[in-house]
């Protein structure tokens, strides 16, 4: 086993004071936060390859105005965007590297839309480990330069993530290769990385911590699934060691030009279906049918459904955030916040409900979004600082 580059933890770990009681903390000096303060709910990983950069333990911030002005008194914002590469799958990275550790594996294939790359990469990079990135055709610039930054060898292939059949290809021959070369293939989906996801179901974990009496509904966002499921399964593990309050709606959201799963879920389908992908939102143009069974059986269980949202209303939620909370969010991680407000409007969520949208990666991501946002902003060059006052409206 390798033993560098990972935090040692202190054993035995020392309960944190939460409401609930559940959750650990470590004593690495320096880290306050990681994915391993749930180590105990985590799929069994010795102390010396439980690497962390820092993930998870982020902000959940109460909306200033968004849910006020939809009559929404507890409207809550979950930050995934403060994690060490900017998205919630850190949470994903740091279990599968740690995974990879622990069993001596020394060298990592991946596909991604960008974030699950990045993670990768980065964690990759920690444990001085070679990360190759199969990444979708269209994926946003910022996200394959932050991969290449971190070290990571990337390439495209035609079509991948668009069409159902492409991405389906890829996949078995990346699982062959893999097990050729015996390496580890990670996808951020159960299907494929459970125990990677298991790092994801941390977010449950925390959300259940910081809320006294529990959220009413999580709103998240879907491609291929994996992350809605996650909070499912971590609320549902909850349940199952009598841990949780009130039951967790976990809520599926899902641009209408990626419809695999929300629709059918919707619908009272009992299965997704693949389609080609038209969404603009990067991240969620995910084609094919990876983990979206289980996520209509998961989020009906718990009493969750699915919601459609347009394009236009993603990137509408996105400068929402940046323009009245603060919020620095890339689309597909605001597609959370425009299904929840699509579900206020549509009457389905209760005033007093307490509701709390993932806003799972950072604006910083997509840099055309943020174009967009800014179209008709400038910053002029003055030709003296005493022009400064012109610019400069009085109160
Ligand atoms: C920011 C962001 N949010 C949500 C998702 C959806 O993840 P999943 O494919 O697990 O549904 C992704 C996927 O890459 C993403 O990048």
């Amino acid at each position: 086993m390798r033993l560098v580059h990972c935090v040692p933890l202190a054993p035995p770990a020392k309960p944190v004071a939460h409401k609930s009681g559940f959750g650990t903390t470590q004593s690495c000096p320096g880290i306050t936060m990681s994915i391993w303060r749930f180590a105990e709910f985590l799929p069994e990983t010795p102390a010396e390859a439980r690497i962390t950069l820092g993930e998870g333990g982020t902000p959940l911030v109460r909306s200033r105005r968004i849910g006020p002005s939809l009559g929404l008194d507890h409207l809550y914002f979950k930050l995934e965007t403060t994690n060490p590469s900017g998205s919630y799958k850190d949470r994903f990275a740091a279990a599968a590297v740690a995974s990879m550790l622990a069993r001596g594996q020394k060298l990592c294939l991946a596909t991604s839309s960008g974030n699950t790359g990045a993670a990768l990469a980065a964690y990759c990079a920690a444990a001085g480990l070679p990360c190759f990135v199969a990444v979708v055709d269209g994926a946003a610039r910022n996200k394959l330069r932050q991969m290449m930054a971190y070290g990571a060898r990337i390439y495209s292939v035609r079509r991948f993530g668009l069409d159902a059949g492409v991405t389906t290809a890829v996949f078995e021959r990346l699982a062959r290769l893999a097990a050729a070369r015996s390496a580890a293939l990670h996808i951020s989906a159960y299907r494929y990385s459970p125990l990677g996801m298991a790092g994801v179901e941390t977010i449950a974990y925390e959300l259940a911590a910081e809320l006294k009496d529990g959220p009413d509904h999580v709103f998240c966002q879907a491609g291929g699934g994996g992350m809605v499921l996650a909070a499912a399964r971590g609320f549902e593990q909850l349940r199952r060691l009598g841990l949780a309050g009130r039951p967790v709606a976990v809520e599926c959201v899902q641009p209408e030009g990626n419809n695999t799963i929300a629709g059918p879920l919707r619908d009272g389908d009992s299965q997704a279906h693949p389609t080609t992908s038209t969404t603009k939102v990067s991240g969620l143009q995910v084609a094919s049918v990876i983990d979206g069974d289980d996520v209509i059986r998961a989020c009906r269980a718990c009493g969750g459904t699915g919601h459609l949202v347009s394009d236009a209303a993603v990137f509408d939620a996105q400068a929402r955030l940046a323009r009245e909370e603060g919020i620095f969010s890339e689309p597909a991680g605001a597609t959370s916040v425009a299904g929840a407000i699509a579900a206020r409007k549509a009457g389905y969520l209760r005033s007093d409900a307490t509701v709390v949208c993932c806003v799972t990666g950072i604006g910083f991501k997509d840099e055309a979004s943020v174009e967009r946002m800014i179209e008709a902003a400038e910053c002029p060059t003055l030709d003296a600082p005493d022009d400064i006052d012109c610019l400069v409206p009085p109160l």
